[in-house]
């Protein structure tokens, strides 16, 4: 008799039904209490409730059919049309909301193969330019619209090497991206310099601001200096910034921009021979949730500029502290120098991957990072309240690794070992059997 699980014969009970799904949430990662420092982006709970109580309003609505909800089609303009002016961007410019950062650098390349194809058609084997930290959204996007990602090595400082990426850049370079940061060390890449490369060649320049696309708009605000990573570098025609990360939307949220309306059209697709009707989609998705739409317009409506630079000003003000914090605990050192909220710490005292799993058992969930080695953080202003008992929790960790000298052994001997595996075909397809293996945990 076959071991699958069937629907239930009969409805459950609503009640039974909630509070199974309570129990499953037990192990979930502590985010309420600011014990996670990735995945989820909580700024307080008021603005948690209007996000919530946006996206149940529309929780039914699909952005799909542009006619069918007025609504929808004013959030997503609206929505488009501020976070083109926070970029600063041309009147010509015009853009779309996707699900998420990943649909919208999918989409900044689809488009940019589309330019290609009806701009220098001569071009057989396009390649972009992307900087060794770009995200592996890129590398999907490479997969997927069969766009060579060629890598541009980084210098000291972790940015993108502007000097090597003059020598790659050739006839078949479509694009070349930079990120406003990047995620591995936090560090913004030479937009102006990379953006010049472009220009210079006529070709499409993409500026990655998924992480950083709601928090540095507001540094100018701030008081705090960064070079210009937006609309106004000559050259840069595309940028992608997430609602769902520092915007504090309900997830399913990004906007990709483009400098003009031309550009836009690249990304659209249509159909129009179904039997089904006339089809026009804007992105990858088909069907478009209504409430991550409407939640979206109404955090930004409810935020606004000075709500925005006070969570950016909180953000960054938590972020010194806890690297100062870091870079006091003996054997430890902040990676780089870091532009924003996004960092990462290694050291010469213990080994980082079993200080993850010491601070895992401690309730936290610090991301493993490799080549080299090295923990990663992405702070919000929700962890005011809790760095101060993060950095003892940290120093004491640190404290009984180095007294006890453990050899490393389960998740922090796997992490080590897969890191510094010299084939990395063997390691991604392990990664592979991995996810095709999660169907038999707990
Ligand atoms: C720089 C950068 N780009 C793109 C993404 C992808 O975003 P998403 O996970 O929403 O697809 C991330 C995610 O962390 C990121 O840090």
């Amino acid at each position: 008799m076959s071991t699958m699980l069937r629907l239930p014969e009969t409805g459950m009970d609503k009640a039974r039904v909630f509070s199974t799904m309570e129990e499953l949430r037990a192990e979930d990662a502590d985010w309420k209490h600011a014990k996670t420092w990735s995945l989820v982006y909580f700024a307080g709970e008021d603005i948690l409730a209007v996000a919530k109580e946006a996206y149940m309003r529309f929780f039914s609505e699909n952005g799909l059919n542009p006619m069918a909800f007025p609504s929808l089609r004013r959030f997503e303009r609206d929505v488009v049309q501020m976070s083109l002016s926070m970029m600063h961007a041309p009147e010509t410019a015009a853009g779309s909301m996707t699900s998420g950062g990943s649909e919208s650098l999918l989409m900044a390349v689809k488009t940019a193969r589309e330019w290609q194809r009806k701009t220098r058609p001569h071009v057989k084997a396009p390649e972009m330019l992307i900087p060794l930290s770009a995200h592996p959204a890129l590398e999907k996007a490479a997969h997927y619209f069969d766009v060579a990602a060629v890598h541009i090595p980084l210098t000291a400082d972790h940015r993108a090497d502007v000097e090597a990426a003059k020598k790659l850049v050739n006839d078949n370079t479509i694009l070349i991206l930079g990120s406003a940061p990047q995620y591995p060390q936090g560090v913004v890449d030479p937009i102006t310099e990379l953006a010049a490369i472009a220009k210079e060649r006529s070709i499409l320049c993409h500026v990655d601001a998924c992480l950083g696309g709601f928090l540095l708009p507001f540094f100018e605000g701030i008081g705090r200096k960064l070079p210009l990573f937006d609309f106004r570098v000559p050259g840069v025609t595309s940028i992608s910034a997430d609602i769902h990360k520092y915007g504090y939307a309900a997830k399913g949220a990004s906007v990709i921009m483009y400098a003009t309306r031309e550009l836009r059209r690249f990304q659209y697709f249509s159909y129009a021979d179904w039997p089904g009707g006339l089809y026009a989609s804007p992105s990858m998705t088909g069907t478009r949730p209504g409430g991550a739409i409407a939640a979206a317009w109404a955090v930004m409506k409810y935020l606004g500029q000075s709500g925005y630079e006070r969570l950016a000003r909180e953000t960054m003000e938590t972020t010194d502290a806890l690297r100062k914090g870091i870079d006091a605990i003996p054997g430890l050192r902040i990676v780089g120098n870091p532009d924003a909220s996004v960092f990462a710490f290694d050291s010469d005292r213990v080994d980082v991957y079993q200080l993850a799993d010491l601070m895992d058992k401690k309730g936290y969930k610090l991301d493993r990072q490799q080549r080299p080695p090295c923990l990663h953080m992405m702070v919000t202003a929700a962890h005011s309240v809790i760095k101060d008992a993060f950095l003892a929790d940290l120093a004491a960790a640190v404290q009984e690794l180095a007294e006890t000298k453990p050899a490393p052994e389960g998740s922090a001997a796997m992490y080590g070992m897969l890191g510094a595996a010299p084939d990395r075909a063997a390691v991604g397809s392990m990664l592979i059997d991995f996810m095709d293996g999660l169907d038999n945990m707990p």
